[in-house]
C-alpha cells in the first residue's frame, strides 16, 4: 500500500512541475499508457491471490485517476498561461509583417460572360438559363433537325441514356426553344452556357466549351436589325466601331444562315490571329426558321427574329490572345492567375 502512495505522490509531483505538454506526454507514456507503470499493475492485478484482488484494484484505479486528473489539471494550467502570455504581449510582435492572403479572382470566362450581360441588358435584353441536360427534342427535333438529318453529325453529341432521348446539350440552342415557350413576343434574351461534344480535341476544340445564344422575336425583324446588334456587341467587346460582313451559313433552324466575320481588331494588313486575311469568323447566326418558331409556340405569320450562337471560349481566347482553348477549364492555376 505504500508503494502505491509513494509511487502516486512521486508521478503527481513530476506532473505538476512538468514545463511543456511534452513533459506531460512523456509522463502518460510512462505511468498511463499500455506497457506503462499503472498499467502493468492493473494487468497484474489478476494474478494475486483472490483475497487481495479487491482492494488492490480499487487501490490502482484510485491511483490511475488521480494521476489522470494530475495530468489533466496541470495541462490547463500551461495552457492557461500560454494563452495569458500572449494578451500580455510576451513574445508577440505586432510589427511582424502579416502572412500574404491568397487573392481569388473571377475565371476569364466569367469576366467576359458579364461584360456581354451589362452590355445586354443596358439594351433591354433577357439572360436566360437552361439544362445542360438536354432532351433530343429540344436540343435537336424542335430546331429543325430530325432524327437521321445528316445536320446532327455537325454537332458530335454525348449521349445520357441508351434510346438517346437525353443528350449533354451540344450548343446553346435549344434555349431558343424554352424560351418561346414560355415568353410571350416580343422579347430578346441571351443565354450563355456551357455545351458538349463528344469530339477529338486541340487547341481549338474542347469537348466542354462556352457559347452565348441570342434571340430577339418581334414584329418585323430583319436581317438589319441581326447586323445592327452585331455590330453593338463588338463595339461593346473591343470599344470601338468594327466592320462586319455576312457569308451564307447553314443551320437547319435559320432560314437565311449566316456566318458573321468581323475585320481583325489586332492589325490593318492580316497578322497571325486572323490569319493573314484581315477577317476573323466570328458567329453563326440567322433569321429563325418558321419551323423553330412553330415549335416553340410562337405564330411565325405573325413575328420573325433573329438568333446568333457567340462561340464565349474563343472570344475570350481572341480578347486576351490565349493560344489553346484547354487551358480555358485545366484548373491550372499557374493560367488562372493571370487574369
Ligand atoms: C452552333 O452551335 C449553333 N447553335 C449556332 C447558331 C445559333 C447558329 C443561332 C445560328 C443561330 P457551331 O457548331 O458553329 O454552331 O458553334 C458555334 C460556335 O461555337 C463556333 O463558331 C465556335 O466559335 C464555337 N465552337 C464550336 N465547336 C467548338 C469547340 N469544340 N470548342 C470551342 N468552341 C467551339
Amino acid at each position: 500500500m505504500t508503494d502505491y502512495d509513494q509511487l502516486l505522490s512521486q508521478a503527481l509531483a513530476r506532473a505538476r512541475a512538468a514545463a511543456d505538454e511534452e513533459g506531460l506526454r512523456a509522463l502518460d507514456r510512462e505511468f498511463l499508457q499500455k506497457g506503462g507503470v499503472v498499467a502493468n499493475l492493473l494487468a497484474s492485478i489478476p494474478g494475486l491471490p483472490p483475497e487481495q484482488r479487491k482492494q488492490a484494484g480499487q487501490r490502482a484505479n484510485q491511483i490511475k485517476q488521480a494521476l489522470e486528473a494530475g495530468i489533466a489539471a496541470r495541462k490547463g494550467e500551461l495552457e492557461a498561461a500560454a494563452l495569458e502570455g500572449e494578451r500580455s504581449g510576451a513574445g508577440f510582435d505586432p510589427t511582424l509583417p502579416a502572412r500574404p492572403l491568397e487573392r481569388g479572382g473571377l475565371h476569364p470566362i466569367t469576366q467576359v460572360t458579364r461584360e456581354l450581360e451589362d452590355l445586354f441588358t443596358s439594351m433591354g435584353w433577357m439572360v436566360l438559363d437552361g439544362p445542360e441536360v438536354e432532351l433530343d427534342w429540344y436540343n435537336f427535333e424542335a430546331l429543325n433537325i430530325p432524327k437521321d438529318h445528316p445536320a446532327r453529325d455537325m454537332q458530335d453529341t454525348f449521349f445520357c441514356d441508351r434510346e438517346g432521348k437525353l443528350v449533354m446539350r451540344t450548343h446553346t440552342s435549344p434555349v431558343q426553344v424554352h424560351a418561346m415557350e414560355r415568353l410571350k413576343p416580343p422579347f430578346r434574351a441571351i443565354v450563355p452556357g456551357k455545351v458538349f461534344r463528344n469530339e477529338t480535341t486541340d487547341a481549338s476544340h474542347e469537348h466542354t466549351f462556352h457559347q452565348m445564344e441570342g434571340l430577339c422575336v418581334g414584329k418585323d425583324i430583319s436581317v438589319g436589325h441581326l447586323i445592327g446588334a452585331m455590330r453593338t456587341l463588338l463595339r461593346g467587346i473591343f470599344g470601338r466601331e468594327i466592320e462586319v460582313r455576312l457569308r451564307p451559313g447553314y443551320f437547319p433552324f435559320v432560314e437565311p444562315g449566316f456566318e458573321l466575320d468581323a475585320r481583325c481588331p489586332f492589325c490593318k494588313s492580316g497578322c497571325s490571329v486572323c490569319k493573314q486575311s484581315t477577317w476573323i469568323e466570328l458567329l453563326p447566326c440567322g433569321m429563325v426558321h418558321p419551323n423553330v418558331l412553330k415549335a416553340g409556340g410562337i405564330d411565325p405569320e405573325q413575328w420573325t427574329g433573329f438568333a446568333f450562337g457567340l462561340g464565349l471560349s474563343r472570344l475570350v481566347m481572341l480578347r486576351y490572345g490565349i493560344d489553346d482553348v484547354r487551358l480555358l477549364l485545366s484548373g491550372d492555376q499557374r493560367f488562372l492567375e493571370q487574369f
